[in-house]
């Protein structure tokens, strides 16, 4: 298979694509993850959080944002005046990744190569199609591609109001009025100077929340 698109079924609600994505073939992430980790949060949700792929932690809590990264974030939205248990938390690819070194044992990988990111996109969809937010923000470059195309650049427009790209949820779906991009709350984690990294990040968040006021 070359993406989600056989495995996506149509007219269903979250419960039923949150089924559907435990038997996805789209790529070959399934085949050392653990578990698919699918979306959290209410259908009704105005905000949708869009992360880049589980981690450790989540690949064996079957739950976005639970470590480390999760925290950060959690910290962000309370500050920024984002409640998370009214908001959607997602990845743009829903399996943990492995590379095989030489010996080929799974070793942990990093970021999700372009084919897992595009293959795993029907997912995103679907879940946006879905809940129909009103504010769509994307953490980080795999994210914000996903959304908004591979020449997106989140250090060049971070924190600045996007169009959400038309007709990508289906003609008679409303997009969401507003997307923004900011960097991935890991990034904040790695940075040499956390507290200005994290303030960065703050300010995005804040600046995505400010359009639902
Ligand atoms: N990083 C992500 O992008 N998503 C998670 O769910 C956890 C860490």
């Amino acid at each position: 298979h070359t993406d989600a698109t056989p495995f996506v079924p149509a007219r269903a609600g979250l419960p039923g694509l949150r089924r559907a994505a435990t038997a996805c073939r789209g790529c070959d992430l399934y085949r050392d993850a653990t578990q698919v980790v699918f979306g959290r949060g209410p259908a009704t949700a105005e905000v949708v959080l869009v992360g880049e792929q589980p981690g450790d932690r989540e690949d064996i809590e079957g739950t976005p944002f639970v470590g480390p990264a999760g925290r950060v974030l959690d910290r962000g939205l309370r500050e920024a005046g984002i409640d998370r248990d009214r908001a959607y938390l997602t990845n743009a690819v829903k399996h943990f990744g492995f590379t095989r070194g030489g010996t080929g044992k799974p070793r942990p990988h990093r970021q999700p190569n372009r084919t897992e990111r595009v293959a795993c996109r029907p997912w995103l969809l679907a879940e946006l199609a879905v809940v129909r937010p009103r504010l769509v923000v994307a953490l980080g470059a795999v994210a914000a591609k996903s959304l908004l195309g591979d020449s997106f650049r989140v250090t060049r427009h971070r924190g600045e109001p996007q169009r959400f790209p038309a007709g990508e949820l289906g003609p008679r779906r409303s997009a969401p009025d507003h997307l923004i991009a900011t960097v991935h709350p890991s990034a904040v984690l790695r940075a040499r100077d956390r507290e200005d990294a994290y303030a960065g990040f703050l300010a995005d968040l804040t600046a995505a929340a400010d359009l639902l006021r």
